[in-house]
């Protein structure tokens, strides 16, 4: 298939799980890429430190990571530019838009009020993004608590997005972020500046904070088919013809999407 589109792909547990997978698809998609125009965004949870991390040690092990050309850092709350001198430029009108609003300290003096919750290391916490550890059974509930006094009392206007965590003790992730960001928001502010249509725009995720890149969204969705419960069983109550469950995993479930939507 020969048309440009949008790829925005989350990386852990999608994009990275098989490393050969997802070499041959990078390949795939940086031949695109050079031919059509096709862009790459990564769109994850990590802050920019551990995203590249990550890079190192794919780079240590030979299975690297192509540069995208946008880099959505956070959960949606920053946005990098790769320019021609392959360095990250962060989105400073995206933080502006988000900074409305937006109140940080009360926010985490609010959450520390909650033991259940064990923050998350320091470079997760990031300027529009408090984030924590909490064990699955107490996370519901302590999400309307915060709600309940964040919004309704303080009138912030925040967000709070669960997934699964890969932590020992505590399963899930708990972020709170202000209420003009998430991957989706991200994703649609990213492809307004490209001028890339929705009908080309794909995203593929697999956990709880992949649910924005996928809700009530005309862009086409890919689920890998090793994605979490929380995503699984979102997915069915909330069905999409524009939205595709693939039966392989991480990278090989992005590939199985794409042919599905005749994109490569
Ligand atoms: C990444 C981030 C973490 C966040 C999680 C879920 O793991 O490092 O801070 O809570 O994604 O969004
Ligand atoms: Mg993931």
């Amino acid at each position: 298939m020969c048309a440009k589109f949008l790829f925005v792909s989350d990386l852990d547990h999608t994009l990275v799980g098989n490393d050969l997978a997802m070499v041959k698809l990078l390949d795939d998609l940086q031949l695109h890429r050079s031919q059509h125009g096709t862009k790459i965004v990564y769109s994850t949870g990590r802050s920019l430190h551990l995203y590249q991390e990550l890079q190192e040690s794919q780079k240590r092990k030979q299975r690297e990571l192509i540069k995208p050309d946008i880099l959505v850092c956070a959960v949606g709350t920053e946005i990098y530019h790769c320019n021609s001198k392959e360095e990250l430029v962060l989105d400073q009108e995206w933080s502006k838009h988000l900074s409305y609003n937006w109140d940080r300290e009360l926010v985490a003096t609010t959450a520390a009020n909650f033991p259940s919750l064990k923050p998350q290391p320091e470079s997760e916490q990031r300027p529009f993004k408090v984030s924590y550890f909490v064990r699955e059974e107490k996370a519901m509930q302590i999400a309307l608590e915060l709600e309940n006094l964040l919004v309704k009392e303080a009138k912030v206007e925040i967000q709070i997005i669960c997934s699964h965590s890969d932590h020992k003790e505590y399963n899930r992730n708990l972020d709170i972020l202000p209420s003009s960001a998430n991957k989706g928001m991200a994703m649609t502010f990213v492809r307004e500046k490209l001028a890339i249509d929705v009908e080309k725009t794909v995203a593929c995720g697999d956990s709880g904070n992949d649910i924005a890149l996928f809700d009530n969204r005309q862009e086409k969705g890919i689920i890998v088919g090793n994605a979490q419960r929380e995503l699984l069983d979102w997915h069915h109550n909330n069905p999409n013809p524009n939205r595709y469950l693939a039966k392989t995993n991480f990278a090989d479930g992005i590939a199985e999407g794409l042919r599905y939507f005749s994109l490569l």
